[in-house]
């Protein structure tokens, strides 16, 4: 079972995952990050930018999950442009040590293989932050992708398509098409972090969590992760089950453990 740790706010479980962070490129200056999107890793980000003055990220490397097919190169709603704005340049990392899956229809046939071959380079992920949609998809792997699933393209769900119209002008702007590392990509990452909160995900949550291992719930996937952490909110803790014990054992946590 993944590790679920319930906590007051987004912006300390920021905090949490952010003096992670700080440690593992402390100990490893060219650690591979998986970077997520959506509002949610939102708050790491944050928490990172005052702990990384003076700590040396030149040699920082990182992956991002997902990316949408067909949008204009440049378009500020392409994952390119957001982890740009939100990841690469408040956190000073290297952009040419920065990748993202290519969405554009101009070689898209062989984009999944040829992110798939710069992670092997890259000797995997350290790190992989994730969220969770509403439909329990992680990356853009929504219900039904295999467990063993590489990076490939995905037809959006309408679910999806409505949730991420708030970016666009209107639903009709929403990309149908992404590209997304599969949920056999995200597995091989060698620490999983995913981050839940809000109401509005507290049943994607449970199902994830506590739930039966399905492929109707991508997110299902962090329990057969020997190293997963969940972290959530209250609202986002509010349908688990075994909320009690995991503040149990959070609270009793041995501090030579770290996340
Ligand atoms: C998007 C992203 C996911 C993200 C999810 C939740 O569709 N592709 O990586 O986890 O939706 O988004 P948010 O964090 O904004 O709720």
């Amino acid at each position: 079972m993944a590790e679920v740790i319930i906590l007051p706010s987004p912006t300390a479980a920021g905090s949490l995952v952010a003096d992670e962070i700080v440690r593992l490129v402390q100990r490893r200056p060219d650690a591979v990050l998986g970077l997520a999107t959506g509002s949610t890793p939102l708050p790491v980000y944050k928490a990172l930018v005052p702990r990384l003055q003076g700590v040396d990220v030149s040699q920082v490397r990182g992956f991002a999950l997902d990316e949408y097919v067909g949008l204009p190169e440049g378009d500020p709603e392409s994952y390119r442009a957001v982890i740009e704005r939100e990841v690469v340049r408040p956190l000073g990392l290297d952009p040419a040590r920065i990748q993202v899956p290519k969405g554009s229809l101009d070689g898209i046939e062989h984009a999944g293989e040829d992110y798939e071959r710069a992670l092997t380079e890259a000797g995997g992920v350290d790190i992989q932050l994730l969220g969770i949609g509403t439909d329990g998809h992680i990356g853009f792997n929504e219900p039904g992708s295999s467990f063993a699933s590489l990076t490939r393209v995905k037809t959006l769900t309408e679910q999806t398509r409505e949730d991420n119209a708030r970016f666009f002008p209107s639903i009709d702007d929403v990309p149908v098409h992404c590209i997304t590392q599969g949920l056999g990509t995200i597995m091989r990452a060698r620490h999983l972090v995913l981050l839940a909160f809000g109401a509005g995900k507290a049943d994607a949550v449970a199902g994830a969590v506590e739930g039966a291992v399905t492929a109707s719930l991508p997110g299902s996937a962090v329990q057969l992760h020997p190293h997963a952490t969940v972290i959530v909110d209250e609202a986002a803790a509010s349908s688990l089950r075994f909320a009690d014990y995991y503040r149990y054992a959070f609270a009793n946590k041995p501090a030579w453990q770290g996340l």
